[in-house]
Formats: structure tokens, C-alpha cells, sequence
């Protein structure tokens, strides 16, 4: 059985990623696992990129 991924984009903030592990490659080859879930940034102001620390509701993002 394929597995199943679930993106959900959340208005004005993350994407939220759903998966058994989510394997996210970081620009310098670095793999990250996440079992579970994982808060992707889309306002790219996060300190813990590439995953979303909540800053998003203090620089006003929009999309
Ligand atoms: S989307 Fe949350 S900090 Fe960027």
C-alpha cells in the first residue's frame, strides 16, 4: 500500500506536513527526520528554518 502524505497550508503561516517520518533535506545535505508532523515556515522570518517558530504573526505575513 503507498503511504500517504497530508499537507495541510495554513492561511498566513506554515504548512503543516503529516506523515510516519518525514525525511526534509536542508540546503547543506543535512537530513532531518520528524515522525509524526512537521511545521514547514512559508514567511521564511523563522530562527529555526526550515520549520516554523511562530514569528510569522509578528512580520505580518500574508498568503
Ligand atoms: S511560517 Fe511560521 S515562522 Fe514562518
Amino acid at each position: 500500500m503507498p503511504n500517504r502524505v497530508k499537507v495541510k497550508i495554513h492561511k498566513n503561516a506554515s504548512a503543516k506536513i503529516e506523515a510516519d517520518i518525514i525525511e526534509i533535506e536542508l540546503p547543506d545535505g543535512t537530513i532531518v527526520e520528524k515522525e509524526g508532523k512537521a511545521f514547514i515556515c512559508r514567511c521564511g522570518k523563522s530562527t529555526k528554518q526550515p520549520f516554523c517558530d511562530g514569528t510569522h504573526k509578528e512580520c505580518a505575513f500574508e498568503e
